[in-house]
C-alpha cells in the first residue's frame, strides 16, 4: 500500500487510501463528537457525492460548511465567517473537521482548525492538483492579507491527507496545468527521471496520473522530512516561486489573472535564465525549458512597465532578508542550490527573457 508518514499525519493514496481514512473515521468515531466538511460551491456540487459514496464509516449525521470559491475568499473574514459557522453547529474540541477542496480549502480549514479552540483535529482532502502534488505535504496553513499571499498562518498537520485522482476528472484543463507547474518543479529541483517522464508526455491515462502524483508527492516528502521549518533544503521548493508568485499577485490585480501553477512555471523560466549566471546551468537547458513552457501554458502578456511593481511584490516575500531578494536556482536537472540573493536589475532581465520569442 502506498503511503507516507510525517509526525504521524498520514498521506494515503487512491483506492487504498480511501479504505484507509475510512477504517481511521471508524477507529475514531467513538471519541468524535460532531464531522465537519468544509468545502466551496464546486467542489460541494463535484466532490462531495464522490467522497461520501465510498466511505461507510462517515458520521451520516455530518455538518457542512460551504464558502465561495476562489482565492479572494482565503482571507481572515472568512476564517471568522467558518468560526462562528462552527460555534452555530456547536463544534467542540472532539469535532474534526474535513477540508474538501482544492488548495484554498486545505489552507484555510487547516488554519481554522488549529485555531479553533486552540485546535481541533483535521483531514484534508485535496481534490486539485496542485493541492494533491503540493499543499498534501509540509503543514504550512494560513490566509492572504490582501495581495500578500499567505503571510497569516500556522505550521500545523492534519491527522491524515487522503490524494486521491477520482477527483480530477471534473478539473478543467487550467487546473490541471497548474498543478503539473509543481510537478515540473519537483522533477527539476530533485529527480531527473520525473521530469524526463513528466516532459515526455502530455497525457496520462488515471493509473499512469497516480503513480506520477505519487512520485511528485514523494519528492515533496523527501525535502520536508530533511527540513520541516524551512530552515535550509525546504527552501529549494520555492524554485520558480519567488519570481511567479510577485507575477501572479501582480497579475491578479489586472485583467490578466493567472494561476498559480501558471505563474510558477513563468517564474521557472525566468529563475533557470538567472540559474545560467549563477549556477551555470545549461544554456541550451535553458533555451528548451522556455520552448517547453511557451508550448505548453499560455503565453502571458507582461509589459516592461509591469516589472517593477513585479520587483517591489517581491521584496515583500517571507523568505528575503536584509541580504535582499533570496532564490533557489538549479545548478542542473534534479540539482538544486539555495540562498542566492540577486539585483534587481538582473530579476528584469530575466523576466525580460521570458517575454521575448
Ligand atoms: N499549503 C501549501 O503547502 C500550499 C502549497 C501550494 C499551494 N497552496 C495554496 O493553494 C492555493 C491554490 O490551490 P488550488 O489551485 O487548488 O486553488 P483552489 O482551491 O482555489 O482551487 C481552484 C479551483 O478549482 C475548483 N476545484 C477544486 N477541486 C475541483 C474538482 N475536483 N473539480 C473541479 N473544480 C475543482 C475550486 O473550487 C477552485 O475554483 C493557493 O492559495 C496557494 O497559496 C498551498
Amino acid at each position: 500500500m502506498k503511503e507516507l508518514e510525517i509526525d504521524r499525519c498520514r498521506i494515503v493514496f487512491s483506492d487504498t487510501g480511501f479504505k484507509a481514512l475510512d477504517d481511521y473515521l471508524k477507529e475514531i468515531a467513538p471519541s468524535t463528537s460532531k464531522t465537519i466538511i468544509l468545502c466551496d460551491d464546486i467542489t460541494h456540487e463535484l466532490c462531495l457525492p464522490r467522497f461520501t459514496e465510498r466511505l461507510e464509516n462517515l458520521d451520516p449525521q455530518y455538518e457542512i460548511i460551504e464558502i465561495p470559491h476562489g482565492e479572494e475568499n482565503k482571507n481572515i473574514e472568512t476564517c471568522t465567517q467558518i468560526w462562528e459557522a462552527l460555534s452555530d453547529i456547536g463544534a467542540d474540541r472532539h469535532s474534526l473537521i474535513i477540508n474538501l477542496g482544492g488548495g484554498v480549502i486545505c489552507d484555510m480549514g487547516g488554519y481554522a482548525a488549529s485555531c479553533y479552540m486552540r485546535g481541533i483535529r483535521f483531514i484534508n482532502v485535496p481534490t486539485t492538483l496542485l493541492s494533491q502534488v503540493d499543499a498534501s505535504v509540509g503543514g504550512k496553513t494560513g490566509v492572504d492579507l490582501g495581495v500578500l499571499k499567505n503571510i497569516v498562518g500556522l505550521f500545523t498537520l492534519p491527522e491524515m491527507v487522503l490524494v486521491s485522482g477520482v477527483f480530477l476528472s471534473t478539473l478543467p484543463e487550467s487546473e490541471i496545468l497548474s498543478g503539473f507547474a509543481e510537478m515540473i518543479k519537483h522533477g527539476l529541483i530533485r529527480s531527473r527521471s520525473h521530469w524526463q517522464e513528466l516532459s515526455s508526455s502530455s497525457e496520462f491515462d488515471i493509473e499512469t496520473l497516480e503513480r506520477v502524483i505519487y512520485d511528485s508527492v514523494h519528492i515533496k516528502y523527501d525535502v520536508v522530512l530533511e527540513d520541516p521549518r524551512e530552515k535550509n533544503i525546504r527552501k529549494s521548493l520555492n524554485f520558480g516561486h519567488t519570481i511567479g508568485h510577485a507575477i501572479e499577485s501582480f497579475l491578479m490585480k489586472t485583467d490578466r489573472a493567472i494561476s498559480h501553477g501558471h505563474a510558477v512555471a513563468i517564474g521557472m523560466v525566468c529563475e533557470c535564465y538567472l540559474s545560467g549566471d549563477e549556477c551555470g546551468l545549461s544554456g541550451d537547458f535553458i533555451v528548451a525549458f522556455k520552448e517547453y513552457i511557451r508550448g505548453l501554458y499560455p503565453v502571458v502578456d507582461i509589459k516592461e512597465e509591469d516589472i517593477e511593481p513585479i520587483i517591489e511584490i517581491m521584496s515583500h516575500d517571507k523568505k528575503n532578508s536584509s541580504r535582499g531578494i533570496n532564490f533557489s536556482l538549479l545548478k542542473d536537472i534534479g540539482d538544486v542550490s539555495i540562498n542566492h540573493y540577486i539585483e534587481p536589475e538582473k530579476i528584469k532581465e530575466a523576466i525580460l527573457y521570458y517575454t521575448r520569442v
